[in-house]
């Protein structure tokens, strides 16, 4: 028999207390991608304990490089890298994968990388990607499900994206520090996960301006070195955090935190009630557990972001009226909206827009993750439902939340990791 873990939460448990931030997913993925572009030793700290580090370490051993991640240290040395490859068995696991393109084919001129293929929530083309890098010179290919990118030496080039693409940055910031000549990002993205990119590419020689805006400019170099970093803090699992305070009517203090990155978030956990108060590194959330509606829009940085959209729901859903979430960003991404509803929760959904009444309670049931941010927002709504909330196929949280239920458990939630047979 096959064990899977599942999360069982038993509702009503006001939280309090503190809890540290771990470093963030997205920004340590592009950056292990990066140990790509040079021969050496690394050292990355404050590396979240997360599956996706771990499918990342995986990528690179696969390649041929070192990889040894331990009490959120990373330590990479790449001078053995000789496969230029990413397969379809790791690439499907996580999207994040199509990171080591840019480097593979910056340095080596040459990379095989799986398309990744869609998500729980729909497509997740990367066209951006393999336009922008064409423009730069690569030759691409589609073979067998696979992109396989040629290139003697990349040359820079003005890149007009036509969306500000988080992944289709990072990936041609990847392959441009290395290329001849100049190249222009317009459109960028401005996620601090792409400025902090930036600033570790930066960190190994490279010459990369306008970090932090929608114009990157790159002046090519011809060789890059291994340098150390720190990984910025994750202002998902912060926010996370802060919503689950709010949803309780609890006092909690969310540290390790860079609370610029949060400033939507924060304006809006304001409007809803929550009284927010940002101390050096910290954010003190106090709530009363009376929670005003307020319609959300997800946008790119700095806009309140889509990766906050299902817990936001979820603090909706208990709001005293009803609000409208709108989806920008990606339109088909309401998994989570039919097991919100198994809990009670009263939302109407049309397109790429979600209708919240709030009602007075929620009430626990057995709930299925279906991805990443829905996992998170089942367990935000298992902290306030009513009786017990069982939660199957926790493998989702595991890949972007650190040991979450032990991060909520000194703060006063009824919570526990338990297993489960996996019926197919
Ligand atoms: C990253 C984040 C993810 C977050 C998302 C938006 C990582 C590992 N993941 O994902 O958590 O939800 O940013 O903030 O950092 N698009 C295209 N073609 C492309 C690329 C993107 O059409 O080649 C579209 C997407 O479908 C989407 C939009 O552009 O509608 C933004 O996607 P993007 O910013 O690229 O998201 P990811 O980098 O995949």
């Amino acid at each position: 028999m096959i064990l899977m873990d599942k999360i069982v939460i038993v509702g009503g448990n006001r939280l309090k207390g503190s809890v540290q931030i771990s470093g963030s997913k997205n920004a340590v993925l592009p950056i292990m991608a990066g140990t790509l572009l040079a021969d050496g030793r690394y050292h990355i700290q404050n590396v979240p304990m997360l599956r996706d580090v771990k499918t990342m370490s995986r990528l690179l051993q696969s390649m041929g490089t070192d990889v040894a991640l331990y009490e959120h240290v990373l330590q990479i040395e790449t001078k053995n890298c000789s496969i230029f490859e990413a397969p379809y068995d790791l690439v499907k696991t996580m999207r994040a994968s199509i990171y080591v393109l840019g480097p593979l084919i910056g340095r080596f001129g040459y990379g095989k990388v799986s398309l990744p293929g869609g998500c729980a929530w729909g497509p997740r083309p990367v066209n951006f990607h393999i336009e922008g890098l064409q423009k730069l010179g690569a030759h691409i290919e589609i073979e067998g499900g696979y992109i396989v990118a040629k290139a003697k030496r990349l040359k820079g080039a003005r890149i007009m994206l036509p969306q500000p693409s988080v992944g289709a940055t990072g990936n041609l910031l990847l392959a441009a520090v290395l290329s001849k000549g100049s190249t222009l990002i317009e459109n960028a993205a401005q996620e601090p996960e792409i400025a902090s990119l930036s600033d570790f590419l930066n960190k190994m020689g490279a010459h990369i301006g306008g970090i932090g805006t929608s114009s990157l400019e790159i002046e090519g170099v011809d060789t890059l070195n291994p340098t150390d970093m720190s990984v910025i803090p994750d202002r998902i699992e912060a926010g996370t955090f802060l919503i689950a305070a709010h949803l309780t009517g609890g006092d909690v203090k969310v540290e390790e935190i860079n609370a610029r990155h949060l400033t939507a978030l924060l304006k809006h956990l304001r409007k809803s009630g929550a009284s927010i108060e940002v101390v050096n590194h910290a954010v003190r959330i106090q709530s009363d557990g009376q929670i005003k509606p307020v319609n959300v829009t997800t946008d790119v940085y700095p806009g309140f972001p889509t990766d906050m959209q299902a817990q936001w729901m979820v603090l909706m859903s208990l709001a005293k009226g009803s609000s409208v979430i709108t989806e920008k960003i990606f339109f088909d991404r309401f998994t989570h909206v039919s097991e919100l509803q198994r809990l009670g929760a009263d939302i109407t959904l049309d397109h790429n827009k979600a209708v919240v009444w709030g009602v007075d309670h929620l009430c626990g049931a057995p709930v299925m993750s279906t991805d990443l941010r829905a996992s998170a927002s089942l367990i935000l709504a298992g902290l306030v439902a009513a009786g017990r909330t069982d939660i199957s196929r926790v493998y989702h949280i595991d890949r972007g939340y650190e040991h979450i239920e032990e991060k909520l458990k000194p703060l006063g939630a009824e919570i526990w990791r338990d297993q489960e047979p996996l019926i197919i």
